[in-house]
């Protein structure tokens, strides 16, 4: 467990093999120097022999002293020596720089393997990161177009007058219809002052009703929450859920709301208690407006006028 860690038996091998390698080539390098040495002394010895000493002085060949023939014969000995330790055995020998070679070409192939493995892992995470990303978008563009929007509608005559006694102060029938239409299939969202004002629940609509009390009684269907808040979560699969009044829970809903389907009655009524809260114009953008005159069904002219929240 506490032993010295061990060197692996490659790493020995190429390092004793440098070694010897080394030494060889030191001994190479020796004899050359000897060599050399030898062969100045040997050629002032041969010239000393034979211009001191007369050693064959009479053996001349083509004009030319024997000596100065025996000189260059070793010195292309040594040009040859010279040659077999600098430029053909080079360094270490052919063998051992073929063994470099391949194991360098090796050490490559390794690394380019390695690289390819990188880059084809690289190549699948960047393949994965964008799927995700495509299916995110995807989801952020589905979860907007399935985002609900929260719709108040109501009638309001030009003072912003909505009720008297818990009851409506005018009687449009076109409105009606139009509130009918609007709201068909989908939950309203209403006080349970407005609850109680109609006579039963209205057909084919989920009723929300909203009231402090803790045990109110309402008929099959009817959901009943505590605050606004639960009511605007009890309605989140519709697409487009209304809030329907009176004018507590408008104050309340004016700002969570995104479109206001308002009938404006021209008209002012002094004597009304209830009202729709004003509607700030640099928040919310006018798209639609029509016209419909009174006539012998509708006492007072109204519009009906469509806002979008504009941010
Ligand atoms: N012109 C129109 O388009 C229109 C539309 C709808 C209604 N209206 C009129 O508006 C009048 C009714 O409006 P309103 O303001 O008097 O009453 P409302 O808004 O219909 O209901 C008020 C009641 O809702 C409950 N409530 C309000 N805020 C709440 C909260 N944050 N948490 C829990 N409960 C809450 C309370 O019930 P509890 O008291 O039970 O706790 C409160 O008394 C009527 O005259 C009706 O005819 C007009």
């Amino acid at each position: 467990m506490f032993g010295k860690k061990k060197h692996s038996a490659t790493v020995d091998k190429d390092q004793l093999e440098l070694i010897e390698n080394a030494q060889k080539r030191i001994k190479q390098k020796k004899r050359l120097y000897i060599h050399f040495v030898i062969f100045l002394i040997g050629a002032v010895f041969l010239i000393l022999a034979n211009t001191v000493l007369g050693i064959g002085k009479d053996f001349i060949i083509a004009g030319i002293d024997w000596f100065v023939y025996a000189i260059v014969i070793w010195l292309f000995l040594f040009i040859y020596h010279f040659i077999n330790v600098f430029i053909t055995n080079k360094f270490m020998g052919k063998d051992w720089e073929k063994h470099q070679l391949d194991k360098l070409v090796n050490q490559q192939q390794q690394r380019i393997d390695k690289l390819k493995e990188g880059f084809l892992k690289e190549e699948k995470i960047i393949a994965q990161s964008q799927v995700y990303n495509k299916a995110q978008s995807e989801q952020v563009s589905n979860e907007k177009k399935n985002s609900n929007e929260l719709t108040i509608i109501v009638a309001a005559g030009e003072n912003n007058a909505i009720g008297k006694d818990n009851d409506l102060i005018w009687h449009l029938s076109d409105d009606l219809k139009r509130f009918k239409t609007l709201t068909n299939g989908h939950h309203i969202i209403m006080g349970r002052k407005t609850f109680e004002s109609f006579p039963k629940p209205l057909p084919n609509r989920t009723h929300i009703v909203i009231t402090r009390q803790k045990n109110y009684e309402v008929p099959d269907g009817v959901i009943v929450v505590n605050n606004l808040a639960d009511a605007i979560d009890a309605s989140r699969k519709d697409k487009q859920p209304f809030i329907i009044g009176g004018g507590e829970i408008y104050k309340q809903a004016i700002n969570l709301a995104d479109k206001i389907e308002l009938t404006r009655v021209h008209a002012t009524f002094e004597d009304a208690d209830t009202f729709f809260p004003e509607i700030d114009e640099t928040k919310w953008d006018e798209v639609t407006r029509t016209k419909h005159d009174s006539d012998g069904k509708h006492a007072f002219s109204f519009s009906f006028i469509t806002y979008i929240k504009n941010n």
